[in-house]
């Protein structure tokens, strides 16, 4: 990239002249952030994808994300700025290990969890986000066996709200695997008055502790609402910058990671860098390319949830 350029300017300049929109999620770095036209947690991405009336659609976040925007907008070009940012919790379910895991429940049904392959969307009967997973659940007779993946705290959780017994995928996030639960009591001991929130898809021990429990948008709703002045935080470090934009008097802390780790962001998300993203735009990939079989297929159990959600 030439280094005379307004990357910002150039950036706003191409989505007009080829009719983009930049969707982004809240793990993005900041400058993505600022610059993208709507930032959201995966079920508003995905209903932003599902209606947006841009030719292209570049998505600042991850391949399953990208992959669920092309799902819902196959005729629609979608750019994903680094092709390599995956998911280690969608990376925790390979569709063909999943498909014999889900011959031994015939009568199960799949409810699986967005952070996941097209594929494995493909062999689900409904998916869910962590916005809307206990509703999705809730909405299903008492009776409906049920097989649930690939996150095994966020089925946990849901298990735990809504009383019913699933089986489990045992998958995870790495991210929202490492909080210290030692070192969060000694931050909460250090600020009695603030209060401790987490994303589902963190271990049961962590969870129970937590003021409030919920997905990314969920949580940044929490801040702004709650008369509190200070919140610790355990999720991905991203969405720290929205809540501080959207509080700037407030004190947020990230949740302190286990002593392995060096902080809370996810590496797979932050490989998007603003740079790459004018590339994106300004050459037109990498491009999101999916058998047509498969999108056909992966469409049903996602629309699905928009149907629950909507
Ligand atoms: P939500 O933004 O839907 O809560 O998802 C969090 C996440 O881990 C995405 O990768
Ligand atoms: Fe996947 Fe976890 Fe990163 Fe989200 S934070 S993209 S679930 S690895």
């Amino acid at each position: 990239i030439d280094p005379s350029i307004d990357i910002v300017q150039e950036i706003a300049k191409l989505k007009k002249e080829k009719n983009a929109v930049i969707l982004a999620h809240y793990y993005q770095e900041s400058e993505i952030q600022d610059i993208a036209d709507y930032i959201g947690d995966s079920l508003g991405l995905s209903q932003q994808a599902a209606k947006t009336e841009a030719d292209i659609i570049v998505f600042a976040g991850v391949h399953f994300m990208a992959e669920t925007a092309k799902i819902l907008s196959p005729s629609k070009k979608v750019l994903l700025p680094d092709l390599k940012a995956g998911c280690s919790l969608s990376d925790s379910c390979p569709p063909h290990l999943f498909a014999k895991f889900k011959e031994n429940y015939p009568d199960h049904l799949v409810i699986t969890y967005v952070n996941c392959t097209a594929e494995l969307k493909a062999l689900s009967d409904i998916v869910c986000t962590s916005s809307n997973a206990v509703q999705i659940v809730n909405d299903l007779p008492k009776d409906q066996k049920i097989i649930f993946g690939p996150d095994r705290n966020l089925g946990a959780y849901v298990m735990k709200k809504t009383g019913r017994d699933m089986v489990l995928w045992n998958g995870a996030c790495m991210v929202h695997e490492i909080f210290s639960q030692d070192r969060i009591a000694q931050l909460r001991a250090a600020y009695p008055e603030a209060k401790f929130i987490a994303h589902p898809e963190c271990e049961e021990h962590i969870l129970a502790q937590a003021d409030y429990i919920g997905s990314t948008s969920g949580m940044l709703k929490y801040t702004i609402e709650n008369e509190a002045q200070s919140f610790i935080v355990a999720t991905e470090s991203g969405i720290l910058h929205q809540m501080q934009k959207s509080s700037p008097t407030k004190t947020f802390i990230a949740a302190p990671p286990n002593n392995l780790c060096a902080c809370n962001d996810c590496p797979h998300m932050k490989l998007n860098t603003l740079e790459k993203l004018y590339n994106a735009l300004y050459y037109e990939m990498p491009e999101i390319d999916l058998p047509m079989e498969v999108i056909q297929r992966a469409q049903k159990p996602i629309e699905r949830m928009l149907e629950i959600s909507a």
